[in-house]
């Protein structure tokens, strides 16, 4: 039976696992001791549990020690935390950045900042399959860059960047590497020692985990990352983040990273095959319609496309009372914007309107996607129907060579 709205925007967060809730329950209540309180047992447990969650989350992102993981609010912190503090502790070393055009919001917004502050940024252009060329990124390094920043599998597009590549070119410059893997965590493989990642940022409500809490992962050795901390307060965190630890959504980030470890192969696979055919689908029903991002080197729950002749948000509208989806606009005040990443790829502006993303998580269906594919063909067919732009394009007539209005 299927029960509505269907959510399949789980790019933009996901339902929390009932085991998570479960794990985090008690330490609401009974559980509820100040992990910075080493002189009872509250506080030895409520730090043990911190603890745990540390190693789980190290576990999944294949980090040597717990003690490299620093809890954040999010991934949005995180990013800040990485950027702003390399930017601050290694000002007498170099004062240049070089970082992605398709970064998510708080990588471009804390950039953009880091510039207006005197350091120089260089945003490396993204090839029309979603993928960043390492030689674009070699080309942008200076004796002055301190920071490389890409991340790891973008929002939404999925494409998954060559990250182990990046790493080594990082490595053999001295230069430090922070990815974003708020998407890519717990949906595909990292191995942050194999990678040669040296700082990265990823949060629980991605996978299935609270809102709320994030990590930034720090480097202890080979090189020994330092950063300069966004918050003074108690110390907390090493020094890197102070103030007392959300408890709670920190067991549920770790129980959240353990499920994933140990269920990433399966879910990837089953996901991935929903994935595929809901592409299948829409690409063999509908003509003029365009994938974006790299169609292999793809996180396995992200699909988006384009289809030419209709607004991405009309065909949400079109589907809204019962799915949930995203388009590639971002709504802003007055205007629709185009997204950035879709026009990044080289897409027009019309395409880059028309994109629309649809993200499964762990508790999607087959019912589902059958339901979710079968209603966005038809949604875009009335739409074109209604479309005079359609029409004339149909009739073979070349839409460019339009003279719109008189001069
Ligand atoms: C790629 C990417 N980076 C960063 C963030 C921000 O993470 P948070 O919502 O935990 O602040 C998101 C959120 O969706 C994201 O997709």
């Amino acid at each position: 039976m299927l029960k509505f709205p269907i959510f399949m925007d789980a790019q933009s967060t996901t339902p929390c696992d009932p085991r998570v809730v479960e794990a985090m329950m008690p330490y609401f209540t009974e559980k509820f001791g100040h992990p910075a309180s080493r002189n009872h047992p509250f506080g030895w447990e409520a730090e043990a549990a911190v603890d745990r969650a540390r190693g789980q989350i190290a576990r999944l992102i294949g980090a040597r020690d717990p003690k490299e993981i620093v809890f954040t609010s999010g991934g949005t912190e995180s990013i800040n935390l990485a950027l702003k503090g390399i930017a601050e502790m290694y000002r007498e070393k170099g004062n240049h950045i070089v970082t992605t055009v398709i970064e998510q919001r708080a990588g471009i917004d804390v950039a953009k900042r880091l510039e207006r502050q005197g350091l120089e940024v260089t945003y490396v252009p993204v090839q029309p399959d979603g993928l960043i060329d390492v030689a674009e990124i070699e080309k942008a390094i200076t004796p002055r860059t301190i920071l490389i920043s890409v991340m790891f599998a973008n929002n939404e597009i999925g494409t998954i960047q060559d990250i182990a590549a990046i790493g080594r070119l990082a490595k053999s410059r001295g230069v430090i590497f922070h990815t974003d893997a708020t998407q890519a965590a717990g949906k595909t493989p990292i191995d942050v020692e194999a990678m040669g990642i040296d700082l990265l940022s990823c949060t629980a409500h991605l996978v299935h985990g609270p809102k709320g809490a994030g990590a930034l992962y720090v480097r202890r050795k080979g090189p020994r990352v330092r950063l300069t901390p966004l918050i003074d307060g108690g110390g907390h965190e090493r020094g890197m983040r102070s103030g007392t630890l959300a408890v709670p959504l920190i067991v549920g980030f770790g129980r959240a990273a353990e499920i994933c470890r140990e269920e990433m192969a399966d879910e990837a696979a089953r996901i991935g095959k929903l994935r595929d055919r809901l592409q299948d689908m829409i690409l063999s029903s509908v003509d003029e319609c365009f994938l974006n991002g790299h169609p292999d080197r793809r996180l396995p729950n992200n699909l988006n496309v384009s289809f030419a002749y209709v607004e991405g948000e009309s065909v949400l509208m079109g589907l809204n009372k019962e799915t949930a989806l995203s388009s590639g606009s971002a709504c802003t005040s007055a205007t629709l914007e185009p997204s950035y990443v879709i026009a990044a790829l080289g897409a027009s502006a019309e395409l880059a309107h028309s994109s629309i993303r649809f993200s499964l998580h762990r508790f999607n269906t087959e019912e589902e996607v059958e339901y979710v594919g079968q209603r966005t063909i038809e949604v875009v067919k009335r739409l074109r129907e209604m479309s005079p732009l359609y029409e004339l394009a149909k009739e073979g007539v070349d839409l460019k060579s339009i003279k719109w209005k008189a001069d």
